[in-house]
């Protein structure tokens, strides 16, 4: 951790990793941001979710289900009823808040086997060897858009890395948010009540109590911007004045307007996405959208796994994608 955040306060811009965020506090001020009115992303997808769970999880098929950065773990809950699997499997960074999560999920699906793994997910190589695992096909599911917290090349490295640890019969379901208006999205982003910006200066307090840092909050803003020509949101915290903090053994200068990117969220199109998936190894064969087209769950195959698949994926490899919304 000292590592990785002294290299990112060195980069210009300054900018550390996303999942820094997520301490217990951070994880609770996430959840506040997806009830806000302006950031629609969770209610879209776990709409979605609910109303076509029958018919993700026939497409999906057998196996146990494997999610990536479950956070309250509440967005599964529909793929559990429809899909029964043999186990399910949350992984996340925060510990705390994934133990709650565990409890409650197992106590609303008791039928459901959940074994809950706090991990950094882009570094994990393989799963614990369990007996409820052996032999079991892997469902992947990766909802919230946090593939966009990764820079493209990240991001194709992180599908690549999900494929080997998933296996070749596997499958990845995955939400991903589309670019649209500026001014909405920077609205989403820049919620009236401020939880977003809450969220990042929580990582400054963070900082502060786990690597020994003198940052003063208050010092910095919030700021939340479109960046076109990347199609991502750019999340920073903005010096209000030159300062010195100490952070890691090391004092670091910021000047006045100086920004610290605390995380972006790359946007993809259908087609732009199903493009990274392809340089990955992974081959698109259905999609799901919202009725406004916001955003889309799509279902990867590996793409080496030629015929068979998951019931409904195209069996000769060669099918355009279907789309659903
Ligand atoms: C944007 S939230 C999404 C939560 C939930 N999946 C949803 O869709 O609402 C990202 C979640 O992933 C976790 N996370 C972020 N980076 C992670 C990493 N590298 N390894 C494991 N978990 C991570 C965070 O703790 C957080 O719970």
């Amino acid at each position: 951790m000292v590592r990785l955040v002294s290299e990112g306060m060195a980069q210009q811009p300054r900018q550390l990793p996303a999942w820094l965020l997520y301490d217990a506090e951070g994880s609770r001020l996430f959840e506040a941001i997806c009830a806000q009115p302006e950031y629609s992303l969770t209610r879209v997808e776990t709409a979605l979710l609910e109303s076509r769970a029958a018919e993700l999880a026939a497409a999906l098929g057998d196996g146990v289900l494997v999610e990536f950065g479950a956070g309250n773990a509440r967005k599964v809950a529909p793929l559990l009823k429809a899909l029964r699997p043999p186990a399910y499997v949350p992984m996340d960074i925060s510990a705390t808040h994934l133990a709650g999560a565990c409890e409650a999920l197992q106590a609303q699906h008791p039928a459901v086997p959940v074994l809950g793994i706090s991990c950094d997910y882009s570094l994990l190589a393989q799963l614990p060897e369990h007996p409820l695992l052996q032999g079991e096909r892997l469902l992947g599911f990766y909802p919230g858009s946090s593939l966009g917290n990764f820079s493209p090349d990240q991001a194709r490295r992180l599908l690549e890395q999900f494929s080997r640890l998933l296996g070749p019969g596997s499958c990845l379901l995955i939400g991903i948010d589309q670019p649209k208006d500026r001014a909405r999205l920077e609205a989403a982003y820049n919620d009236a009540a401020g939880a977003s910006a809450a969220f990042g200066r929580n990582l400054l307090v963070r900082l502060n109590r786990d690597l020994g840092g003198t940052f003063d909050p208050g010092a910095f803003a919030y700021r939340a911007r479109w960046e076109a020509d990347h199609s991502r949101i750019a999340m920073a915290l903005v010096s209000q004045q030159e300062q010195e903090v100490q952070l890691a053994g090391r004092r670091w200068r910021f000047g006045a307007g100086e920004e610290l990117i605390t995380e972006y969220s790359v946007k993809y199109s259908p087609e732009a996405f199903t493009a990274l998936a392809a340089a990955a190894g992974w081959r698109a064969v259905r999609r799901w959208s919202d009725p406004a087209g916001d955003l889309s769950l799509h279902l990867l195959v590996p793409a080496a796994a030629g015929r068979g698949g998951p019931q409904g994926a195209d069996s000769a490899g060669t099918a355009p994608v279907q789309r659903e919304s």
